[in-house]
């Protein structure tokens, strides 16, 4: 069969080194892709988001699924575009429907079904220029900090912790008078949760489930994860806190009633499920849903998942996830990002980036990298993600940090410290 994998970064490059080593591929294609995915498929020059142009690749190439990676075609409608084209409907999409994507596209919407379902998340109030009184008293009821969330996509930068009541009072006019465009038209108003957080992901039909290896996001620039968050700096799998105990309570009270209500609503859902989860005194908390795997724990997930990954879609597309059990790698991945200077604010392009054929005890993943005459140059903020495999976590952190330090080029930084228990 032949695949087309969308999007351009570290979790990309991920998804097709694992879609790679499935026997159920012929061709593997990458749309937009990066120099690292033309090692392990064929790059086509087409935007994640031109749907129309994909599918006509997807026709000529015999294209049998679509994997999507990011989330932007994923709102878009990609899912519906195909299956709403007559030549187009037969070929798998493995991601939701533009309704169900809302989960992470509209944070109102996650939360209304949060709410619906009884699922734990943090205390909450909508807000637009009609109830912005009732908003601020709602403010007022809370402890500090204050957490305002764009209701919309915003590049990850739609989430807003603040410290005063005055601040919080101040962004919220500015959010709703258009800091991050139409997505903060609306803005949700939390309730701030202590805890540590972790991610979870399930692979669903829309009836039933397998849940993935979980991981760890190290989100913010500075080591002991102070300064601005980032896309995420690196990730470990498995994740310390999490145990048999603790996954339970994830499946109880989260997980099952998630896709159950996506079952009752027949909310159209074929694909990954991200549970953005905080641990509050050992109990579990949603922060956020995403319709697709993160970046990156993906780098540090794919290591450890042992099944053929194609096989797993195909029971997607065929509603026959339940007869599926996923197989774990039993020892620790651990994901490092190299990164540009300056990232995530302002930092140069095009810097030729040495030492990747010296990595020998690592899986080098590309994110934000790109080919020019001949040589492999950065092209992004996070540029390349060194995974590896360790019989324990210093075994691994070991292996990743040697493969940071030996790629290398102009203004690169990691963090040292990822892969211990932060708070
Ligand atoms: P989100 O985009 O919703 O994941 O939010 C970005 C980050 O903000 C999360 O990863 C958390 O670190 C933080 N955050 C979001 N909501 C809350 C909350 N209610 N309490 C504490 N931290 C939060
Ligand atoms: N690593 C977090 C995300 O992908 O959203």
């Amino acid at each position: 069969m032949n695949i087309l994998l969308l999007g351009s970064g570290g979790r990309e490059h991920a998804l097709a080194w694992k879609i790679a080593q499935s026997s159920r591929v012929d061709k593997l294609f990458i749309a937009p892709g990066n120099a690292g995915t033309a090692g392990v498929g064929v790059n086509v020059n087409i935007k994640a988001d031109d749907f129309e142009a994909l599918g006509e690749f997807a026709l000529e190439n015999d294209v049998r699924m679509v994997v999507v990676g990011p989330e932007d075609p994923l709102v878009k409608g990609i899912y519906d575009y195909f299956k709403g084209n007559t030549k187009l409907s037969g070929i798998t999409v493995i991601g939701p429907s533009a309704y169900g994507a809302q989960m992470e596209g509209s944070k109102d919407f996650a939360k209304q079904f949060m709410m619906r379902h009884n699922i734990p998340t943090a205390r909450y109030l909508s807000v637009n220029s009609k109830n912005l009184d009732e908003g601020k008293a709602f403010l007022k009821s809370l402890k500090a900090p204050y957490v305002l969330k764009a209701d919309g996509l915003a590049a990850g930068k739609g989430v807003l912790i603040l410290d005063t009541l005055d601040e919080a009072y101040c962004e919220l006019d500015e959010m709703l008078g258009g800091k991050f465009g139409a997505s903060s038209a609306t803005v949700v108003i939390e309730e701030f949760l202590s805890g540590i957080e972790c991610s979870v992901f399930v692979l669903t039909d829309g009836k039933d489930y397998v849940i993935l290896p979980e991981a760890k996001d190290y989100k913010r620039i500075g080591e002991g994860d102070k300064g601005l968050n980032t896309g995420g700096m690196g990730s470990i799998s498995p994740v310390s806190f999490v145990t048999d105990e603790f996954m339970s309570k994830i499946e109880t009270r989260i997980i099952k009633p998630t896709i159950d209500g996506l079952y009752s609503e027949q909310i159209d859902y074929k694909g990954f499920v991200f549970f953005g989860l905080i641990n509050v005194g050992g109990e579990p908390y949603v922060i956020e849903y995403n319709a697709r795997m993160g970046d990156p724990e993906t780098e540090s997930v794919m290591l450890r998942l042992k099944n053929d990954i194609v096989e797993l879609f195909e029971a997607v597309a065929n509603g026959t996830l339940s007869e599926q059990r996923i197989e774990k790698d039993s020892r620790y991945a651990v994901t490092v990002m190299l990164v540009s200077g300056g990232y995530p604010e302002a930092y140069e392009k095009g810097k030729v980036i040495t030492g990747v054929g010296n990595v020998k005890e690592s899986v080098v993943f590309h994110a934000g990298t790109a080919l020019k005459d001949g040589s492999t140059v950065t092209s992004g903020g996070r540029v390349i993600a060194v995974s590896s495999y360790g019989a324990t976590k210093d075994e691994a952190l070991a292996k990743s940090f040697d493969a940071a330090r030996t790629i290398d080029f102009e203004g690169k930084y990691f963090r040292r410290d990822i892969g211990f228990d932060l708070k």
